[in-house]
């Protein structure tokens, strides 16, 4: 008899176990990353992540060339811990030797049980053409995101940068499952109401706005800086700089969030990339950041020339040539202008102002080397009146891109026509807008090759709002040696 309710005893606890793990809740379903990887190699990574409650799971992740996979990766776990804000379980698995132009197919399991299966490009070779998404100021929870949402995921980019103000208000893990893994990742079915699973199969690089590091004092909002835990960008940042995005909390809070986001603080704040013809650099342009660090400025300069990409392409929050009222004088970025100009960088994209604007191609001399009080940066413009984008393809200067309607509430009135209270002087403010799209939430969709470069922006419906084409410009044809030997010297200029 006692060996009988032993049985008993014993089967009731398997039972209870079996329940126990049936009650486990996926929360955030397998996204893949970027990785750590920077300039192009021979091969290529990924990592594809998860969030769970605090059940944990014998997860494992099949991946391969081909559905037959072949190989398999067990995730790292690491706990999110926040208190009464929530305790969670984080799931990583990093993939590695991928080769690069190919396809990678995964599927992430628990037991024979599939939880996600999808199909992830690997990036491409310097001389292939790569097609991606720029879009900013997305996570506000509204009926727009998922229709932007769903755009982008009828786009198929290879991958896509969010530039900023990823989540609102601010940013917290909490804040990441109200509004965003919805409609960029957990949606079963994709449409303008829902969203798409665009995530599981595009790698999403994350920028920094002032709403992702909206709650960096973790003793006030325990699960604050949630981008931290969600990305995982690639890992070839600054040295420690004066001006860094500084986190506080209890020592303990401390210690557990940098072991928690071990693979983005700070890497998430300044990182670079490759992928096909461009090289794209990420940079935390927050006000915490100070642009006239030597050691920050030496790390730009050293990462866009030792690029030799074709397009070399910036990433930001804070635009710095914009024509909205809202947000105006925050300015900081101007001062980049004339390293982006030395280091030939093609276009800037920024959020941070909910509309879409695009300037002439345009440069910059600042007359001061920090904002003033007001926060704006005064001096001398230079505009390429030339280009046009499709006869005229080759710009003389950086063009600068607001693409902030990702999905927040739009900003519409246009500094230059609207608002009679506000006109800045000449060294401030000159007629460098192209185009200006407030009425409409929109992205940014980049097709690139070694040759060509087209921007289109692509409205909430799928349609095409603005297009330009940029080209390289064609080699200067040196004269014969024997002719330019007999040839006058040249005057100086
Ligand atoms: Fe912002």
């Amino acid at each position: 008899m006692v060996r009988l309710y032993f049985r008993c005893f014993l089967w009731l606890t398997a039972l209870a176990w079996c329940a126990a793990l049936s009650a486990q809740t996926i929360l955030v379903k397998p996204y893949v990353q970027a990785g750590r990887q920077t300039a192009l190699g021979t091969t290529d990574s990924r990592v594809i992540v998860w969030l769970t409650d605090v059940q944990p799971g014998q997860f494992e992740v099949d991946f391969g060339a081909t559905t037959n996979f072949g190989r398999l990766s067990r995730p790292i776990v690491t706990p999110l811990e926040f208190g009464k804000e929530g305790r969670y379980l984080k799931y990583s698995a990093y993939l590695g030797r991928l080769p690069l132009d190919g396809q990678l197919h995964y599927r992430v399991r628990l037991g024979e049980q599939i939880i996600r299966a999808g199909v992830v490009a690997a990036r491409k070779s310097a001389t292939n053409t790569v097609q991606f998404v720029v879009v900013g100021d997305t996570g506000d929870g509204k009926a727009d995101e998922r229709k932007i949402a769903y755009q982008i995921g009828r786009a198929a980019p290879e991958f896509a940068v969010i530039v900023g103000d990823i989540v609102y208000p601010r940013g917290t893990v909490k804040e990441y499952l109200r509004n965003f893994w919805g409609p960029y990742n957990n949606t079963v079915d994709a449409g303008p109401d829902t969203g798409a699973p665009v995530m599981g199969t595009v790698p999403f690089y994350g920028v920094l706005g002032n709403h992702d590091v909206g709650a960096s004092n973790l003793a006030t909002v325990a699960d604050g800086l949630g981008a931290f835990y969600f990305f995982h960008p690639p890992r070839n940042g600054p040295p420690p700089l004066r001006s860094h995005l500084r986190v506080r909390g209890t020592e303990i809070q401390l210690a557990a969030f940098k072991l928690a986001a071990s693979d983005a603080y700070p890497d998430l704040s300044f990182y670079s990339f490759d992928n096909g013809a461009v090289h794209g650099l990420c940079i935390d342009a927050n006000r915490h950041v100070d642009f006239t660090e030597k050691a920050l400025l030496e790390w730009i300069r050293a990462d866009l020339t030792c690029s030799r990409a074709p397009w070399k392409l910036v990433f930001f929050h804070h635009p710095g040539f914009q024509a909205t009222l809202a947000h105006y004088r925050e300015q900081q970025t101007r001062v980049l202008a004339p390293l982006f100009e030395e280091c030939g960088v093609a276009i800037a994209f920024a959020g941070h102002v909910h509309n879409y604007q695009r300037s002439k191609p345009l440069k910059f001399k600042p007359a001061q080397a920090k904002p003033d009080r007001t926060g704006q940066v005064n001096g001398e413009f230079t505009l390429d009146e030339q280009f046009d984008g499709s006869t005229n393809t080759v710009p003389q200067g950086v063009i600068y891109v607001v693409t902030g309607g990702g999905g927040a509430g739009l900003y519409k009135p246009r500094v230059e026509e609207v608002d009679p209270r506000f006109q800045p002087p000449a060294a401030n403010w000159v007629p460098f807008t192209a185009q200006y799209i407030a009425d409409r939430h929109s992205f940014s969709l980049v097709q690139a090759d070694p040759q060509k470069l087209v921007l289109r922006q692509l409205d909430e419906d799928g349609f095409e709002v603005d297009r330009i084409t940029l080209t390289k410009p064609l080699p200067s044809v040196l004269p014969p040696k024997s002719a330019a030997t007999n040839a006058p010297p040249a005057s100086p200029k």
